[in-house]
């Protein structure tokens, strides 16, 4: 397993491989991996001859207000991680080396970022999908792995893959839970104890959500209030969103059927998490 730091040097390993006939899947990454980002490296590296992983920290995808200095970094940790998975690569660039000067071209979406995330960080799903794309021009991927956690990102990537043509299959990939089923995420390191036990209101509620839609209610308001009125059960969670949208557009829905996305946004103390569930209606 490499790790390389400039955008010549993994394509020059990436056009050695083709030269040999390979196929190369990408995992994109924010780094500080975990079990979640391993199940995407080891799908990846079951579907693809070689598998590269980004390690990046991307400050476009970060308001002002957000968390990019505090945001965890530690490649060693990454590098264990995506060896175990069995990668093959990773790529770590310098913010300088992905943005240089003067840069001003952006990968802008309408429609699936109006709601959700996209409501409360405005810029965030440009910088996301200016940073994808250039990853996807750099890497040439056959195939880019993403997390269902991260639900809008995956339907916003999808949108933009298909609008402007990339030439990648994009991989969707299950939510990946602790124990007691707290969605996996690198911003769970942010919790105290206290707040660990109180994040779990999150997966209860959502689960509640999912036992009413599996016993026949379509109402999207009702599955809304369920949700929303466990997570007020919780002193330490401050309720960010719970919203009820269909999966491909993210655009809300008053009447469960199709696929549907059912998704909340939760702070626990200063710590913003999301975490959802999709269900065919
Ligand atoms: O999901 C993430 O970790 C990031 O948004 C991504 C896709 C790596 C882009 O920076």
């Amino acid at each position: 397993m490499k790790v390389v730091k400039t955008i010549q040097e993994v394509r020059a390993q990436v056009q050695e491989w083709r030269k040999e006939g390979l196929t190369v899947g990408l995992v994109p990454t924010m780094g500080y991996l975990h079990e979640g980002h391993q199940s995407l490296i080891r799908k990846s590296v079951s579907e693809n001859d070689r598998t590269v992983v980004s390690v990046f920290v991307n400050p476009i995808q970060f308001g002002p207000n957000e968390d990019l200095e505090a945001y965890p970094r530690d490649l060693n940790r990454d590098m264990k991680a995506v060896e175990e998975a069995g990668g093959d690569l990773i790529f770590h660039p310098e913010p300088s080396e992905m943005y240089p000067g003067h840069f001003t071209s952006f990968i802008d979406t309408t429609e699936t970022t109006e709601l959700l995330c996209g409501a409360v960080r405005p810029i965030h799903f440009r910088g996301v999908c200016t940073v994808v794309g250039k990853l996807f021009n750099i890497v040439l991927p056959d195939k880019a792995y993403f997390g269902q956690k991260d639900a809008q990102q995956l339907a916003t990537i999808r949108r933009f893959v298909r609008d402007l043509n990339f030439p990648v299959e994009i991989v969707a990939c299950p939510i990946v839970r602790e124990e007691d089923g707290l969605a996996k995420s690198s911003r769970n390191t942010y919790l105290n104890p206290q707040e660990r036990q109180a994040a779990l209101i999150l997966s209860k509620s959502l689960k509640l959500g999912k036992a009413a839609i599996e016993q026949g209610e379509r109402s999207a308001q009702r599955i809304i209030d369920i949700i929303r009125q466990n997570l007020q059960t919780e002193p330490l969670a401050r309720v960010d969103y719970v919203e009820v949208v269909d999966f491909e557009n993210i655009q809300r829905v008053e009447t469960i059927q199709g696929e549907t996305l059912v998704a909340i946004a939760v702070y626990i103390g200063k710590t913003r998490l999301i975490d959802n569930f999709i269900i065919k209606g």
